[in-house]
């Protein structure tokens, strides 16, 4: 028997430890993988909630982001071999190109499809790719989902480009890659938070300088100044609602909008003849493919970006790692170690 954390989606406090059977025989496009980090998600709250498909009866397990070693591989692998270091996409159907119907059913970790909080799991090859070489386990697990958000409405759909500004909201998961993978990119940030002491912090490490305070409900008013009246070219929307809104507001001509989240609101109320006028793309994200993954794993690797851990947790402290997670006491990612 294996060790896994399992979720019934009925509330963070009934996650809980389960043993499994080892995984079945590999088939011939399939990888046997040791797990060795799982980093988690917002959505990750919304699944053990019950707010992202419901509860689930029997339990599923929990997580959708992890890095493992590979121990095994199909008659059909070539791309990988035992031994091999790799993180998962956590749509395994999405390989490349749209979306569509088929494919976003197969989100691990919720819509009731297993996680990836267990020892050792089968994967298909398609969707994994290799881990970049400098990370570590905890650094690598950040990639599925935090990072290759960030990376879509930064480099696949907001296309920025050097010398642009771009904004991005809170100082969590996918926020923070946002402003590394913009800073790497050539871009001048604008970051808002709402807690002056995570502000310093970013400011310190990542080098930010300028840094407003959401709160103060004329920020587009400050992004402006900062800008020198012309406003932002990109911006990484995890809020929705109001926050939407504005960053509407804050936009030069041509901005691009990648609406992200809804930590604000789920739905927004906005001008569109600001959106008309200043020729404003908004574009709906949902992670990407996994060649998108692989794009950003090279990324990283040609600019040794190092993924923020806020903290490390055992697997039996699971429960805990979730609530630090609801507290937004975090900046970056929370990782669980197995
Ligand atoms: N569409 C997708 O593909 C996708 C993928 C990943 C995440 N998401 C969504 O994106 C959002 C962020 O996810 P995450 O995993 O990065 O979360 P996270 O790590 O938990 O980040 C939470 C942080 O967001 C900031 N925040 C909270 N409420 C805010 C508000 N009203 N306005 C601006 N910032 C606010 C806070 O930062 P401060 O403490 O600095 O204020 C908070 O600490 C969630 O809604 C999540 O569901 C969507």
């Amino acid at each position: 028997m294996i060790k896994s954390f399992v979720t019934d989606g009925q509330g963070i406090d009934n996650l809980a430890p389960a043993e499994k059977p080892e995984p079945p025989a590999l088939s011939d496009n399939d990888v046997l993988i040791e797990v060795k980090a799982v980093s988690l998600n917002y959505r990750d709250l919304l699944v053990a909630k019950g707010l992202y498909g419901g509860a689930y009866d029997p339990p599923i397990i929990a997580c959708s982001d992890m890095s493992g070693t590979v121990l095994e591989t199909g008659s059909n692998v070539t791309n990988l071999k035992p031994g091999d270091k790799v993180i998962n996409s956590s749509f395994h159907t999405w390989l490349s190109g749209k979306m569509n119907s088929e494919k976003i059913r197969k989100f691990v970790g919720g819509l009731g499809v297993d996680g990836v909080l267990v020892e050792k799991f089968l994967y298909p090859a398609p969707a994994l790719v290799k881990m970049p070489e400098y990370m570590s386990f905890e650094e690598g697990s950040t990639l599925t989902i935090a990072g290759l958000t960030a990376w879509a409405a930064v480099m696949t759909h907001g296309k920025v480009q050097p010398g642009e500004w771009l904004l991005v909201h809170g100082t969590g998961g996918v926020s923070i890659f946002a402003a590394q993978i913009a800073i790497n990119a050539g871009a001048k940030v604008i970051m808002t938070t709402s807690n002056e002491t995570k502000g310093k912090l970013v400011k310190e490490k990542l080098g930010i300088k300028h840094i407003i305070n959401y709160k103060n409900e004329d920020w587009p008013g400050q992004v402006r100044e900062i800008t020198d009246g012309a406003g932002v070219d990109v911006v990484v929307d995890i809020a929705g609602g109001e926050t939407l809104a504005r960053s509407i507001k804050a936009c030069n001509y041509s901005a691009r909008i990648g609406v992200i989240g809804i930590l604000d609101d789920t739905s927004s109320k906005f001008k569109l003849f600001d959106v008309i006028t200043k020729q404003i793309s908004l574009r709906g994200i949902f992670m990407e493919s996994t060649e998108e993954l692989n794009a950003l794993a090279r990324f990283c690797e040609k600019h040794q970006l190092p993924p923020w851990i806020d903290k490390l947790f055992q697997f039996d402290k699971t429960i805990e790692a979730y609530k630090y997670l609801e507290s937004q006491k975090h900046i970056g990612k929370i990782v669980i170690g197995l």
